[in-house]
């Protein structure tokens, strides 16, 4: 199965190219992405009718250059032969930038006659696990005895879900945040600590100068007797935290700065842990998935896997690899693969 996918749901354009042999078995052959945070800094966050203009801008050059460089690999046939099917982003996102995305996938559609795929952008930062190189042919995972039960945390700038797997298909939400994102979360801290957008990887910066318990910020939902999540008391405890100080004549830079980052920052990690660990546990999972734009923080990447080998039994954990973590077409090309090989598997 080889797909052309196209991602446009917020501020990254992305096209590539994804062959998959089998449901464990990807392997992407062309991959770019054009990123529009220069676009959106000088605002703090994400404009969505600037989002919009600024994907069909990038479409053409990205999916040129995808394109490119697949032809390099696939010598002989005319790559719209080659390619089985077109698949985008359907949702959710900002509706401006994934009508967007939608057109210009089905555009190549009609062209090239081939089947339109519409993808659902957070199986897609699901399905990004299958990208570790742990699924590389040679080192073996045995999915069907060693994955399910599987437990995944979805961390982005729009999402945050706790899901449990039973299989690669049988899905079942645990939780969710009841307010902001996770990535959300991060990007207001980081506009009340005067950092520029996106507001994660900075905090995340500052934080490796900080000291964590320095302040000590609420925990929301640790104790709560299910999955779900909230940070906006958090980011609100961070706002009166920074006021107090600003009264007090202090200036949030330096060192104060690293500290309040690096309280913020645990506090989050602390609490999205627990909560993965808690679900771990009930539901017996040997495997655990980390997906999503959070996910490239080293910090939570670092605790989850202290924590996750810590248990015993061991789970395995599953993160995808760094620039697959944040908004991408490879984890949406993915997605299409495995709807289409459980498709095929059903109808056989
Ligand atoms: O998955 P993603 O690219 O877009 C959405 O689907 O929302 O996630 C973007 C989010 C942003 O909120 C960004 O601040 C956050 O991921 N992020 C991080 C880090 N890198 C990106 N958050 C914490 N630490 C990071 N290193
Ligand atoms: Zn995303």
């Amino acid at each position: 199965m080889l797909t052309l996918s196209i991602e446009t749901s917020c501020d990254e354009t992305g096209a590539a190219v994804v062959q998959s042999t089998g449901l464990f078995s990807h392997r992407i052959l062309a991959n770019a992405t054009a990123s529009q945070i220069k676009t959106h800094a000088p605002y703090g966050g994400v404009v969505p009718h600037l989002a919009a203009r600024e994907h069909s801008k990038n479409l053409p050059v990205v999916t040129k250059k995808t394109l490119t460089s697949f032809r390099e690999r696939a010598s002989g046939q005319s790559i719209s032969k080659k390619i089985n099917q077109i698949a985008y982003t359907a949702q959710p996102g900002l509706p401006p930038a994934l009508l967007t995305g939608k057109m210009f996938a089905a555009t190549l559609s009609l062209l090239w006659q081939k089947p339109l795929v519409p993808v659902n952008h957070i199986e897609g930062h699901l399905y990004s696990f299958l990208l570790d190189p742990a699924f590389r042919p040679s080192c073996g995972v045995r999915p069907r005895t060693e994955l399910f039960p599987l437990v995944a945390l979805i961390v982005s700038g729009g999402h945050t879900q706790l899901l449990l797997l039973k299989d690669i298909q049988a899905k079942k939400l645990l939780g969710q945040t009841l307010d902001d994102a996770a990535g959300e979360a991060f990007d207001k801290a980081g506009r009340l600590l005067g950092l520029p957008y996106p507001g994660g990887p900075e905090i995340e910066k500052a934080a490796r100068t900080g000291k964590a318990h320095k302040f000590a910020f609420p925990r929301p939902l640790l104790q709560s007797n299910d999955y779900n999540f909230s940070f906006s008391g958090l980011k609100t405890a961070l706002f009166y935290k920074t006021k107090e100080l600003k009264q007090r004549n202090q200036k949030i830079q330096g060192q104060l700065r690293a500290d309040l980052a690096a309280s913020f920052q645990a506090a989050v990690i602390e609490v999205l842990t627990q909560k993965t660990l808690k679900a771990i546990q009930e539901y017996s999972a040997k495997s655990v998935v980390l997906a999503g734009g959070v996910a490239a923080n080293q910090a939570l990447r670092r605790e989850l896997k202290n924590k996750t080998y810590a248990l015993k039994p061991k789970p395995s954990l599953f993160i995808p690899p760094f620039e697959f973590c944040q908004d991408n077409a490879a984890m949406i090309g993915v997605a299409a693969n495995v709807y289409s090989l459980l498709n095929k598997r059903t109808r056989s």
